[in-house]
């Protein structure tokens, strides 16, 4: 794996999460496989592409080993991914924005837009999942409804969405307004549109086109469902003008620290991402998380905590910590106050000043301690691309939900 791509893996009471509960173990498991390793027991990971340097990583760019132009060269990515996916990675992920100062880190200032990349990736890939950041304060659903959907079919059943609401005020210039929503607005507005979305992912049963020649039978109209949403933020008829994807609904990603963002993941998230700096804070939001779910009546095993950390591997701690000093810029009070003073400028938000916390480790002791990874149930190893024979997968579509937000 590039040292290079953060990580995002799963930490809970001192244990590796897994993505799917003990009763669905997957189906390489050890639960399966009649081992003696505990069920369910499987360490989560995936990938962030951040090009020539995302938040904090002002050096990125001038390292030899990665090409200058990394954030928009589509091969580098494809390779990045496909080496995830050989190291059993379960997925790679696209941030995004839409909003830049000439201050922004060098992979914001240009960089591919997730879902165009995402659907190149797919054709070059097979079993990784593939989850890209839309947000849901500049976008209509439907929209975002279709384009998901067709990374679903593209990719054999692999999409992922990482829902945000886009924490950079001066998003609001790009798209006609002349203010940002406030937090209730946008956690409001994103509620909405991800019920609506999941909403119009339902418009097909999944056998609703037989495509019967004999029978002169292409689609069988009691199988297509319309939405007829009219909700606070939000009127959409549907349906979906694309059949019901090999997953039925792709998988729902959030990051969000605030009351509301927390709010939000409770509800809709499968998997929620935090950049929790210590493990005990990691423990502690996992455990909040997990309670929030629960009082809206979900399952709390349903929902991952994935804790964002940026490894730096050597043979040894102290070669480590080198490199993480050579890769900082050293250890200069100049430089770091340089750093600093390009973070803040760039924007007063959270989304954009997040700097994902470094761990350093020798790579030996970690890897012995480190359980095998292995892939997430929705993205099993028989879901495939279009560049393999079958499309199969093990999950069934989801009981049809109601599109009324909760
Ligand atoms: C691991 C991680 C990845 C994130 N990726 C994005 C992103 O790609 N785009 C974005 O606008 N915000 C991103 N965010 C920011 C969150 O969506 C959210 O706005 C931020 O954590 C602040 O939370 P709040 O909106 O509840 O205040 C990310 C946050 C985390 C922790």
């Amino acid at each position: 794996m590039d040292v290079r791509a953060d990580v995002c893996t799963g930490v809970q009471e001192g244990q590796y999460v897994r993505f799917y509960s003990a009763s669905t173990p997957h189906p390489g498991s050890a639960s399966n496989s009649g081992s003696a390793r505990r069920p369910g027991r499987t360490l989560k990971l995936g990938a962030v592409l951040f090009g020539v340097g995302g938040p904090g990583q002002h050096t990125t760019w001038l390292d030899p080993d990665i090409p200058t132009n990394a954030s928009v060269d589509v091969r580098w990515y494809i390779a990045r991914a496909q080496q995830a996916e050989a190291a059993k990675f379960d997925h790679v992920f696209i941030v995004d924005s839409q909003f830049i100062t000439p201050d922004s880190p060098h992979h914001y200032l240009s960089r591919l837009e997730p879902l165009t990349l995402l659907s190149a990736i797919a054709v070059h890939t097979h079993h990784i999942g593939l989850v890209g950041t839309i947000t849901t304060s500049y976008n209509e659903p439907f929209n975002v409804a279709r384009r998901l959907a067709s990374l679903d079919h593209i990719s054999g059943g692999r999409a992922g969405w990482n829902v945000v609401t886009s924490g950079d005020a001066g998003t609001a210039g790009n798209y006609g307004r002349d203010e940002h929503y406030d937090y209730a607005t946008r956690y409001g507005r994103a509620l909405e549109h991800v019920r609506v979305v999941q909403g119009l992912w339902d418009s097909y049963e999944s056998d609703a086109f037989p495509r019967d020649r004999a029978r002169g039978e292409f689609f069988d109209r009691t199988r297509q469902h319309t939405l007829d949403h009219r909700g606070e933020y939000f009127g959409v008829v549907g349906p979906l003008n694309l059949e019901r994807t090999p997953q039925g609904q792709p998988v729902i990603f959030q990051a969000g620290d605030s009351e509301e963002g927390r709010d939000l993941g409770a509800s809709i998230a499968e998997a929620i991402f935090t950049h929790a700096p210590s493990l005990a804070q990691a423990q502690e939001f996992r455990r909040e998380m997990r309670a929030r779910a629960a009082a809206k009546g979900r399952d709390p095993e349903h929902v991952l905590i994935v804790p964002g950390i940026s490894p730096v591997i050597a043979d040894t701690d102290a070669e480590a910590r080198a490199k993480d000093d050579a890769a900082r810029g050293g250890r200069s009070f100049e430089r770091a106050l340089a750093n600093s003073a390009v973070r803040s400028a760039g924007t007063t938000s959270p989304a954009t000043t997040w700097t994902p916390p470094s761990r350093t480790w020798a790579t030996p002791a970690r890897a012995a301690s480190a359980p095998t990874p292995s892939r997430s149930r929705r993205w099993p190893a028989s879901a495939t691309s279009p560049c393999a024979k079958s499309s199969s997968t093990s999950w069934t579509p989801s009981a049809r939900r109601s599109s009324v937000p909760r």
